[in-house]
């Protein structure tokens, strides 16, 4: 009898930082994959300049997902696609919270698949609460002093409030 390849996935994105949109998302996925793997990209599409270090976004999402045997975080360099194809990840997911990601989402989508035709984008939407979450508006919300308590797990928000003390 041959044995079935375990399904794995990549969630790639900045995590700047890990939101509980982010979260969400992640144990979404391991409803129907055997193992995710959470990619930190150093070269994101969207030139910001981050709150955190990629050591420090790595920290924190290995904190968050600490209880989750199933979940690999690491960072990476380079195409996203090169590193799927490292990882053995058949698919990519990504969170669509609003008809406003879709555009970005869908042309990352359609180059990927233009440099990896093997590879397929699966798109899931969050808890209705969290459809607005977005990890740029946390950050301003928590360096203007305002309680994200409500969007970020604890470690998270431990680190926000060193940061913008
Ligand atoms: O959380 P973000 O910033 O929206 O995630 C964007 C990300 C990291 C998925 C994208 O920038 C990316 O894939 N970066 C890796 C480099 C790459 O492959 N770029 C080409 C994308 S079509």
């Amino acid at each position: 009898m041959t044995q079935a390849r375990p399904l794995i996935a990549l969630y790639p994105g900045s995590f700047d930082p890990v939101t509980l949109g982010h979260e969400d998302i992640a144990r979404r996925t391991l409803r129907v994959v055997d193992q995710l793997v959470v990619g930190i990209a150093e070269t994101s599409s969207q030139a910001k300049t981050p709150a955190f270090s990629v050591e420090e976004r790595l920290e924190l999402l290995r904190e968050v997902f600490r209880d989750e045997p199933r979940i690999e975080c690491e960072a990476f360099s380079g195409l996203l696609v090169d590193y799927a194809r490292q990882k053995g990840a058949g698919l990519v997911v990504r969170g669509l919270r609003a008809v406003s990601d879709f555009e970005y989402e869908f042309q990352m989508a359609q180059m990927n698949r233009e440099l990896s035709p093997g590879l397929e984008f699966v798109f899931l939407t969050p808890d209705a609460h969290l459809s607005f979450l977005s990890a740029s508006i946390v950050k301003e919300v928590a360096r203007l002093g305002g309680d994200v308590s409500s969007f970020v797990s604890a470690p998270v928000l431990r680190r926000l409030k060193e940061r913008f003390r």
